[in-house]
């Protein structure tokens, strides 16, 4: 089936940026979100970057303009006219299980439901469905409109011809995308979120402090940002959730949260998103 409307749940950082990407991409957009000012706000972070990348001839004016015509909704009946579904709700179970079970419900039969979790189960979420075979994991990389990575994630019961319309709608989004297994943290999330946990005890233990660890990995290692920079930009909330599942999922402590990791939650200290993290952003 020719996919040529995306619904997008979520006007978060990952769902605005792959709404602006699948518009750009030269799909039909909407974008949901369960309160009307935070689906404003999704819109205005689009507007912002479309401009940047407009002004940097990144992408041409029409393409601009697909981005700021993304349709604006707060009820999800519209994904019964979608082609495809890419769910990017706040990273909680519950929220996703019940969000899987309403879509399932709405969506015609033939439509595959996408999620870009980051770190719950693709085989548990198809479960809460009666289309496990249509259920599949596109996760994005934040900022979306300038990471080109797509993990593809295939559950237990996820079918290839599933697994083909998420590789086609990624390459058409101007992505690489990558397919791997459900397993707890995917590839991605396996190996940088234990990179930054590692930073955080060396922080802690006062091995250097936070400019010294990520100028050690910018320019010893050729990373973009360092560790903590890095942390900040995700949130600390989501570096420590992706943790934890890794910790119990797999069994192994060597996966344990940084306790100064759980401290800076608990504080509200979550990165750029709170204004403060392991730097200040006011
Ligand atoms: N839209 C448009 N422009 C944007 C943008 C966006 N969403 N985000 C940033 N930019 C712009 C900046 O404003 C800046 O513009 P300017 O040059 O006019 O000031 C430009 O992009 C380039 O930014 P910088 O000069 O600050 O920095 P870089 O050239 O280093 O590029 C970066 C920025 C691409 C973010 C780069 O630093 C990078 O690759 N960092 C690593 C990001 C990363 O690892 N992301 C993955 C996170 S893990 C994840 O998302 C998975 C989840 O499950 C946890």
């Amino acid at each position: 089936m020719a996919i040529k409307s995306i619904f997008v749940i979520g006007a978060g950082t990952m769902g605005n940026g792959i709404a602006q990407t699948a518009a750009v991409s030269g799909y039909k957009v909407t974008m949901m979100d369960v309160a009307e000012d935070f689906v404003q706000r999704g819109k205005s972070t689009i507007a912002k970057s479309v401009e940047k990348l407009a002004e940097k001839g990144r992408i041409t004016a029409e393409q601009k303009q697909a981005a700021l015509d993304i349709v604006p909704v707060t009820d999800i009946k519209g994904v019964a006219e979608a082609d495809l579904v890419i769910e990017a709700a706040t990273e909680n179970p519950e929220v996703k299980f019940k969000l899987f079970q309403d879509l399932d419900s709405i969506a015609r039969p033939q439509i595959v439901l996408a999620s870009n979790t980051s770190s719950i189960s693709l085989t548990k979420l198809a479960a809460a469905t009666k289309r496990p075979d249509k259920v599949v994991g596109m996760h994005f990389f934040n900022p979306v409109p300038l990471m080109s990575l797509i993990e593809i994630v295939r559950g237990l019961g996820t079918s290839d011809a599933s697994v083909d319309t998420a590789l086609e709608v990624g390459k058409q989004m101007g992505k690489t995308p990558v397919v791997v297994n459900d397993s707890p943290g995917f590839v991605s999330n396996r190996v940088l979120c234990p990179m930054i946990n590692e930073a955080i005890f060396a922080l802690e233990e006062g091995v250097s402090d936070a400019e010294g660890i990520d100028t050690v990995m910018k320019l010893g290692m050729a990373h973009p940002m360092g560790p903590l920079t890095l942390a900040d930009l995700i949130g600390l909330d989501v570096v420590l959730y992706v943790m934890e599942v890794l910790q119990r999922d797999l069994g192994d402590s060597k996966y344990r949260p940084a306790p100064l990791l759980r401290r800076m939650v608990d504080a509200g200290y979550l990165g750029r998103k709170s204004g403060k993290g392991f730097y200040d952003y006011k």
